[in-house]
C-alpha cells in the first residue's frame, strides 16, 4: 500500500505571536516542521509532501530533507490540503497532517495506516473529553451541555483512501472551509472510524502549548 503524507505548514502563527510562520518556530532549536515531518519518515511513510507559504519557500527548503516535497499553500488550510491533495500521484491512501503536531508519535501514525490497511476509507486519531463541555449563546450564557462520554477530540493525520478524500474535496463547495479532513468526507457521506491518539500528538496554537510541548522534549 503506497502511503502519500501532506503536511499542512502554510498558516501565519499569529495565535503563537511568531516572527515566522508557526510551522517555522524552533521546538528544542528545531522548526515545527521538521519534527512533524520527522515522524512521519519514523512511522515508514517515505513520501511526503509539504504544503508551505509561498514567500517562505526557501526557508523550508532549508529545513527539511531533500526527499520531501514542497508546494505552495493557500489562504485557509482548506486551500492549502487542496493544493497537496494535486500531489498526491497514485498513492492508495492519503495522510494528512498538522506541522502544528511536532511531537505526534510514530505509533499514532502506524495505527492510522493499519486501519486504513484493514479496508478504512477514514480514519482519525481521538483522544476523550475529560472537561464537561457545555454550549453557549452569543452573551457567554450557558444553554446545555454535551454528553461527554460521547465526544472526542480529533487529532491527526488522519488518513483516507485516495479517491475517496479526492472526490470529497471535489465535491465541497468553493469557499467552504472546514477545520479538518475528516469532515469534509462525512460530508460527502464515507464513514470516518477512530483509532486511539495519543496526548503528545497535542497542537500547538498559543505560546503555553510551546511551553509543553519543550518539557515532552526535555523529558
Ligand atoms: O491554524 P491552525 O493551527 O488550526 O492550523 C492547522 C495547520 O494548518 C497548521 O499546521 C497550519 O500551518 C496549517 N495551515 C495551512 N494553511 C493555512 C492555514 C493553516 O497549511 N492557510
Amino acid at each position: 500500500m503506497h502511503a502519500v503524507a501532506i503536511v499542512a505548514a502554510a498558516g501565519s502563527g499569529s495565535r503563537l505571536g511568531a516572527d515566522r510562520p508557526k510551522a517555522l518556530v524552533p521546538l528544542a532549536g528545531r522548526p515545527l516542521v521538521s519534527w512533524a515531518v520527522e515522524g512521519l519518515l519514523a512511522a515508514g511513510v517515505a513520501d511526503v509532501v509539504v504544503t508551505v507559504p509561498a514567500a517562505d519557500r526557501a526557508a523550508f527548503a532549508a529545513v527539511l530533507p531533500t526527499e520531501v516535497r514542497l508546494l505552495d499553500g493557500g489562504a485557509s488550510r482548506t486551500a492549502s490540503v487542496r493544493a497537496g491533495l494535486a500531489a498526491a500521484g497514485d498513492a492508495d491512501v492519503v495522510l494528512i497532517h498538522d506541522a502544528a503536531r511536532p511531537l505526534t508519535p510514530p505509533g499514532v501514525v502506524a495505527r492510522v495506516v493499519a486501519a486504513l490497511a484493514a479496508g478504512a476509507p477514514a480514519v482519525v486519531p481521538v483522544l476523550p473529553v475529560v472537561d464537561t463541555t457545555v454550549v453557549v449563546d452569543d452573551g457567554g450564557v450557558v444553554t446545555g451541555s454535551l454528553p461527554r462520554a460521547t465526544l472526542r477530540r480529533v487529532q491527526t493525520p488522519q488518513g483516507f483512501d485516495r479517491a475517496a478524500l479526492i472526490a470529497a474535496y471535489a465535491a465541497l463547495p468553493d469557499g467552504t472551509e472546514l477545520t479538518d479532513d475528516a469532515a469534509v468526507v462525512r460530508a460527502a457521506g464515507v464513514r470516518v472510524h477512530t483509532v486511539p491518539g495519543d496526548e503528545r500528538a497535542a497542537k500547538i496554537t498559543v505560546p503555553h502549548d510551546l511551553v509543553l510541548a519543550e518539557a515532552q522534549v526535555r523529558r
